[in-house]
């Protein structure tokens, strides 16, 4: 008979419990299609309260977790959701907080939650073949799996890499008293004079992952590693892209609760509904006139930068444009600042709303991505689904999911150079093409390009027998 892997997949955001971008859209569907695809696969994360009623929830049992010379309570959670397994880590000194990221002690906080990982692999009865961690909040447990479960020296690690733009960086000073490691082994955690929770995960895992194969190829650069491609080149052997895909059993036009009127490849006539509803919302003139989005972090890797200085250029066509995030406080002022000055033109609300932007998408006609990197980048995906073309820079994972409008299946519009000038023509074509009968084909090609999972499973699947 063949064996069924366990995974054990680690990480700190999971739709629909909480979330603060991408990672959490991945970790919400990207174990069930794995889980589809013949294995047995479980998820670990900590309790945040506030995303889920802890009544609703199994309890396993208490552990204690050292965190090093700390003794810690650790409660144990557990629900089963559509067939997969969720693992509650409990400790309300470290997760009852106000939000999951940006503590003071962060470091101390996620490396309770990396060596829990272990700890409860312990308790379990159920052993995993492979722990796959994500991001650097997860970073330590391939290190401490290293350093000190020599008993699991059969569980193979991923690593998955989301954005090397957040390294998991820290002083030195924390590195015996808070995270339990010997001086001895500061070399495989230690990059540039400090800590570098990710460089000790690219170095002690078995297999290292990121979000796209263009981005995999990217990262052996300094400049999109961020400093780390030395580091990733050394290990390129173990390194693969994986492109993330979307629930687009979730994500479809034609059953989506949150949008105006629902529609679909087959039958869009709900589209101009959505935009006329859209355009009421935001306060823009009904016409039909292009309406633009952008729906993003506000950072400056994601190109928020080159809409900046094309917009005086695009706002002299005849278009309508919705920006909707929230991020840097310069570019939050910068994009409400505008909307106050060219009002019935730009619609600018600084928030993070699932419900608002799925409305937004389905509300417009072309989204802007003009990202200087992105490991994946989903939005584009869930616009094409939504017949919202996206107008993007061919990086990443951007490239891996969009073709540009003058080749088959061309499902969007792609700038190669990081400059004004390429997006701005970008922007231009896409607008141009969008009053020709050529913009239903393209919208169509967006519509039914396949953004599933299925296809990506089946690779992780490979890689996890591979492992074993
Ligand atoms: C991060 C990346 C984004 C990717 C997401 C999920 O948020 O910035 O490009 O899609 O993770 O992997």
């Amino acid at each position: 008979m063949k064996k069924t892997v366990k995974v054990l997949f680690a990480a700190t955001e999971c739709n629909p419990f909480w979330a603060t971008g991408g990672l959490g859209d991945v970790v919400g569907s990207l174990p069930q299609a794995v889980r589809n695809a013949g294995t047995d696969i479980r998820v670990i994360l900590p309790l945040f309260e506030y995303g889920i009623d802890k009544n609703t929830l199994k309890k396993e049992g208490v552990i204690n977790v050292p965190v090093s010379w700390r003794n810690q309570y650790c409660g144990i959670f557990s629900l089963e959701r559509n067939g997969v397994v969720y693992y509650f880590v409990e400790n309300e000194y470290y997760f009852k907080r106000q939000s999951i990221y940006g503590q003071y002690d962060d470091g101390e906080r996620f490396a309770f939650f990396s060596r829990a990982i272990w700890e409860i692999v312990r308790f379990l009865d159920w052993k995993p073949d492979i722990v796959q961690c994500n991001d650097w909040q997860t970073a330590l447990a391939p290190v401490y799996h290293k350093l000190m479960y020599p008993e699991f020296n059969s569980i193979k690690d991923v690593f998955t890499i989301h954005n090397i733009e957040y390294q998991g960086k820290f002083d030195k000073a924390i590195l015996g008293d808070v995270f339990g490691i010997d001086e001895r082994d500061y070399s495989l955690l230690e990059f540039d004079g400090c800590i570098n929770l990710m460089k000790g995960a690219i170095e002690c895992c078995d297999m290292l992952t990121t979000v796209s194969p263009t981005y995999a190829e990217q990262l052996k650069d300094d400049f999109y590693a961020m400093g780390l491609g030395n580091i990733i080149k050394k290990n390129e052997y173990k390194l693969k892209g994986i492109l993330n895909g979307i629930d687009d059993e979730l994500y479809d036009p034609r059953t989506d609760k949150a949008v105006f009127a629902s529609f679909g490849a087959d039958d869009t006539s709900g589209k101009a509904e959505n935009k006329r509803e859209l355009q009421k919302l935001l306060n823009l003139p009904v016409t039909d006139a292009p309406l633009i989005a952008v729906i993003s972090r506000l950072a400056a890797h994601k190109g928020i930068d080159l809409i900046k200085f094309a917009l005086g250029d695009i706002l002299k066509e005849d278009i309508q444009l919705v920006v909707l995030g929230k991020g840097d406080r310069y570019y939050e002022e910068y994009f409400s600042y505008m909307h106050q000055t060219s009002p019935g033109k730009i619609c600018t609300i600084v928030a993070f709303n699932k419900d608002l932007a799925q409305k937004v998408y389905a509300g417009s006609d072309i989204l802007l991505m003009p990202s200087k990197s992105e490991p994946c980048g989903l939005s584009q995906m869930i616009a094409c689904r939504y017949g919202c073309v996206p107008v993007v820079r061919a990086t990443g994972g951007l490239k891996d999911s969009i073709k540009n409008y003058d080749v088959k299946g061309g499902n969007g519009f792609l700038f190669e150079k990081y400059s004004t000038e390429e997006f701005y023509n970008a922007v231009k074509t896409a607008v141009d093409i969008y009053h020709t009968p050529k913009w239903a084909e393209i919208r169509h090609n967006a519509m039914t390009t396949d953004f599933g999972w299925r296809k990506s499973a089946r690779e992780y699947v490979k890689l996890y027998k591979s492992l074993i």
